[in-house]
Parts: C-alpha cells; sequence; structure tokens
C-alpha cells in the first residue's frame, strides 16, 4: 500500500517535470522577442488569455511593445501587433511558416474530421467556382428564394405577417440566416415544410454547440458539458450524413464540388458527414451574428439607416408586397451598394475578430517594419490578433469604438480604401476575413447574403427597437480570437411586413 503510494508520488513528480521541464528551462535567447511564460508552469498565461484575450493582450503590448512571446499551455505563441510588420508573416515568401497542420489538429479535435492531402487547396478551388463570379449569381438567387420562404412562409405572405411581431434581434438574425444559408447550401428535399422545420430544430442544436465551442476549443468543458459536445456532433453527423444527402434536390455547386473530391479520393461516407459538419460550421457560425451587429447599428444610428434606405431605394425602387407574393429583387443591384457596403465593412471592423496562426517550421529572422529583426523559434507559433492591432487603432481609425457608417466611403461616394499608421500607406487596414492562405472563401457570398437580408428588412418591412434607448450590449469576451463576436445578451425588436391592402 504504502509502496504505491510512493510509485505513484514518483510518477506523478516525473509526469510533472516532463510536462513543465521545458518551460522552466526556456531562456529568451539573443535577437528573440521578450519571453513571458507567465507564473504557472506549463500553463503559463493560458487562464488570463481564456478568461479575455483582448484585455490579455492589451496587457502584453502594454508591457512588453508590438512583439513578444507568451506561454500558453505549454505551447510558444509570438504574438506580432505592429500591422505595418504583417506582410512577411502573411505572404511568407521564405515558405517556413505553416498554416494547414495546425488548422488540422483543430478540425480533427472539433468536427472528428481527419483531413486528407489536398483538401485545403480543393476547399478553395471550389469556393473560387460557386462562392464568387457566376457561381455566386446562381447561388444569390437561391439564398432569396431561401429567404422568401423563410420570412414569409412557402405559400407568399398572408395577413399574419404584416401584423407587429417581438423578438429579440440576435435571435431573429441567426435563426433567419442559419436557416436560409443551410437551406441553400445543402439543399432541399421534396417536401420543403418538412425541410423548414427540420432546418428550425438543427439550429437550435447549432446554437447549442455554438455556445459550448469556445470552450470546447480550450478544453474547459465539465463533464456533462463534454457528453453534450459529444452527442451534439454525432447528431450532427447524421444529419449531415451522405444516405441523407442523397434525398435532396438542388444541393449546392459548391458543396457538390466539395464531395465528388471526396468521393474521388476513397474518404469514407462517415468521414464525409464530418467534412459536411465542418462546412457548416465555417458556413453558418459568422454570417448570423454578423447580421445582427449590423442591423443593431442601423437600428442605433438613424443617419446611417436614412442613408442606407436612401441608397436602397435608388437601387431597387419602392418595394411592396402584394398577398401570396414572394420578394422581388434585382440581384444586379448588389453591385451598386457603396453605402451599404461601407456599413458592412464598419461592422465587420467592430464585431469581426479573427486569430491568425501559423506554426514556425525553421528557425525563422522576421524583420519588422523599424528594421528590428527578430528570431522566430522553430516549433513555436506565430500569432496575429488584428482587432486590436488593427481594427481598434485609433491612429488607423480615429474613434475606434465608434460606429461611423462612412467610414470607408470617400468624400465623392467610392469605397475608400487608403488608411495610414504613422504617415505610411496601411494595406492590412480591415482583417475581418483573415489574411494570406487562410482567407476566408466564403466572404463574397456572406457579405451578398447578409446584405441581401438587411436589404430585405430595410425595404420590405418597418423594424424597430422595442427600446430605442437600449445600449448596444458589451461583447461576449469568451469569444475572443473566434471570428464574429456575439452580445453578452440579445435585444428586444419588432418588426412587421409592409404591404398594400
Ligand atoms: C461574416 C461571415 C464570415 C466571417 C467573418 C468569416 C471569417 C472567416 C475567417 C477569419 C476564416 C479564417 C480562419 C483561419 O484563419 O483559420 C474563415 C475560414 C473559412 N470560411 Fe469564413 N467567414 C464568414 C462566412 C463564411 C461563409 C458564408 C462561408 C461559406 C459558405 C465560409 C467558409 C469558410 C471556409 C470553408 C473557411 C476555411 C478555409 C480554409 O480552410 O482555409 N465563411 N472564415
Ligand atoms: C473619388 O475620390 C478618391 C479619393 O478621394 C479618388 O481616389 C477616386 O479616384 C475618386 N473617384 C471618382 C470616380 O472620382
Amino acid at each position: 500500500m504504502v509502496l504505491w503510494g510512493q510509485v505513484l508520488g514518483a510518477l506523478l513528480v516525473i509526469l510533472v517535470g516532463y510536462l513543465c521541464l521545458p518551460g522552466l528551462l526556456r531562456r529568451r535567447k539573443p535577437q528573440e522577442p521578450p519571453l513571458d511564460k507567465g507564473s504557472m508552469p506549463w500553463l503559463g498565461h493560458a487562464i488570463a488569455f481564456r478568461k479575455n484575450m483582448f484585455e490579455f493582450l492589451k496587457g502584453m503590448r502594454a508591457k512588453h511593445g508590438d512583439i513578444f512571446t507568451v506561454q500558453l499551455g505549454g505551447q510558444y505563441f509570438t504574438f506580432v501587433m505592429d500591422p505595418l510588420s504583417f506582410g512577411p508573416i502573411i505572404k511568407d515568401t521564405q515558405r517556413t511558416l505553416d498554416f494547414v497542420q495546425y488548422a488540422q489538429e483543430l478540425v480533427r479535435k472539433v468536427f472528428g474530421y481527419q483531413p486528407t492531402e489536398g483538401d485545403h487547396q480543393m476547399v478553395h478551388s471550389a469556393s473560387s467556382k460557386h462562392l464568387m463570379g457566376d457561381g455566386l449569381e446562381d447561388l444569390n438567387k437561391v439564398m432569396l428564394n431561401s429567404l422568401s420562404l423563410i420570412m414569409l412562409g412557402p405559400k407568399g405572405w398572408s395577413l399574419d405577417a404584416s401584423f407587429w411581431h417581438e423578438d429579440g434581434l440576435f435571435q431573429f438574425c441567426y435563426n433567419t440566416l442559419f436557416k436560409a444559408g443551410y437551406l441553400s447550401l445543402f439543399g432541399y428535399t421534396k417536401n420543403v415544410a418538412q425541410d423548414l422545420l427540420q432546418a428550425e430544430e438543427l439550429f437550435m442544436k447549432f446554437r447549442r454547440f455554438d455556445l459550448l465551442f469556445p470552450r470546447f476549443v480550450y478544453s474547459l468543458l465539465s463533464p456533462r458539458e463534454w457528453l453534450e459536445v459529444g452527442q451534439l456532433q454525432r447528431l450532427f453527423h447524421k444529419t449531415l450524413s451522405v444516405e441523407h444527402n442523397l434525398e435532396k434536390d438542388g444541393v449546392s455547386g459548391w458543396l457538390c464540388y466539395m464531395l465528388q473530391f471526396l468521393r474521388e479520393q476513397g474518404v469514407a461516407p462517415a468521414m464525409q458527414a464530418k467534412f459536411n459538419f465542418m462546412m457548416l460550421w465555417a458556413s453558418q457560425g459568422n454570417t448570423g451574428p454578423t447580421s445582427f451587429w449590423a442591423l443593431l447599428f442601423l437600428l442605433k444610428h438613424p443617419e446611417a439607416l436614412q442613408a442606407v434606405r436612401k441608397e436602397a431605394t435608388e437601387v431597387l425602387g419602392e418595394a411592396r408586397l402584394e398577398a401570396t407574393q414572394f420578394f422581388t429583387f434585382k440581384l444586379s443591384a448588389l453591385q451598386h451598394t457603396p453605402v451599404l457596403n461601407s456599413v458592412m465593412e464598419e461592422t465587420l471592423r467592430l464585431a469581426a475578430s479573427p486569430t491568425l496562426l501559423r506554426a514556425i517550421q525553421k528557425d525563422y529572422i522576421l524583420k519588422m517594419a523599424n528594421g528590428q529583426e527578430y528570431l522566430l523559434r522553430q516549433g513555436d507559433k506565430v500569432a496575429l490578433f488584428p482587432y486590436l492591432s488593427v481594427h481598434m487603432d485609433p491612429d488607423i481609425h480615429p474613434k475606434p469604438t465608434t460606429f461611423k457608417y462612412d467610414r470607408f466611403l470617400n468624400p465623392n461616394g467610392s469605397r475608400k480604401m487608403h488608411f495610414y499608421k504613422e504617415g505610411k500607406k496601411i494595406h492590412h487596414y480591415n482583417m475581418p476575413w483573415g489574411s494570406g492562405v487562410s482567407i476566408c472563401p466564403g466572404r463574397f457570398f456572406a457579405l451578398s447574403e447578409i446584405k441581401l437580408f438587411i436589404l430585405i428588412m430595410i425595404t420590405y418591412f418597418d423594424l424597430e427597437l422595442m427600446d430605442s434607448d437600449t445600449p448596444v450590449p458589451p461583447m461576449d469576451p469568451q469569444r475572443w480570437g473566434f471570428g464574429t463576436l456575439q452580445p453578452r445578451h440579445d435585444v428586444r425588436f419588432r418588426y412587421r411586413l409592409k404591404c398594400m391592402e
């Protein structure tokens, strides 16, 4: 008995030593960025980081300046905070920084998907073909029909739609965009009413997964939540299975292209379902929340709403529905909305907070814009967090926390693309989609669908906040670094269809 205790104790010491030793022994070498290991062995700064990444990085920047290395859960991350120095990392001309390998680890854990060779390239080819250019025009039509179906019901508008409806704005936007986006990309069956019910049910499961997601990624779930995530994953795999796919018509060209590639690679059906789950997540996790922020900012800024409405009337004419009609819409109008485009850029500046991560494959010299050179160590990760270092930089964007709907417009009404830091023109002045090899391949479709939704909301509907004095809710700090932020609580609003009596 006593002996066992000693053996276990010794094992524990060895284990802890093994985990902590690299951290304890690590010293800053000449030419390396400032190193901050934190006070906890192995964990380093993980607790503060997970609690509030934005505040943590702000503190580190104040302490160490524009580049520093921190320990987080046994791994070392070098954060580069000077956007004038992003170029070499994003372009990676020396080919020493790797995105794919790190992303694959995450994908395995979160979606159960085991990537195959060439996946990353394939997703980007499929997206260039079907989520941009001509392919996007087709998808926009499908999206318009889906939005009609969801917002008006399968038979076109009924009298019911012309009464006031009250809802949470976040809930409403996320629910609508999710269902429309899901059905447009993953297809319909012959029974549309059934499809709508199924999409509604899937959204509820999706939201549950979404709420657990940040702590799941950080391995902070309670045992019960852990079980729940497992159940949700299995449910998604089943709902998005290959057999169910076969029953569907009108699966998007985007998904068909990708699934065909996987079949040709000999990827098993069960693994294809996991791939579908990953794509559901990538395509639906950010658009709903982004639409929420855009509509909320418009409702809180009457001058912005008025400008967008004016532009909408110019490109679309007056919109009024007759009984049993669907939305009609000149989709080409989406190309002629500089004011709404600026609203979207501004919304994403304020609400999208991605982290860009690259694994350092061999020791690497990073030359900063000020000429200073730093040695980045093989095996570490290099990380960018543009929300803090770009979006909220008052030099690039004066009064950075204020919503200015025309921030991205020139005085003559064209798109503004010239921004400066320290008097130098800056290329990366807004980075909601990431950048370089990992840039979001769905960004053009995302913008189209959100713009379509907003144009429908402001032309076909009356809408207002229940309490016009209600402040913009604070961001949920758990979601820093995970794409579009979510509000800490919802905001009540009401809407009703404008229609011909
Ligand atoms: C406002 C909405 C959206 C935002 C803010 C957004 C943002 C992002 C960001 C920041 C990444 C890069 C992640 C990284 O570097 O690891 C990403 C990746 C991705 N996004 Fe989006 N996204 C949006 C909508 C969409 C839509 C609608 C689709 C597809 C229909 C989509 C498909 C993807 C895919 C497939 C990837 C992974 C690409 C890869 O592996 O390189 N996204 N997105
Ligand atoms: C509008 O103004 C910007 C700079 O303010 C300029 O670069 C652009 O060429 C102008 N466009 C037109 C159509 O006049």
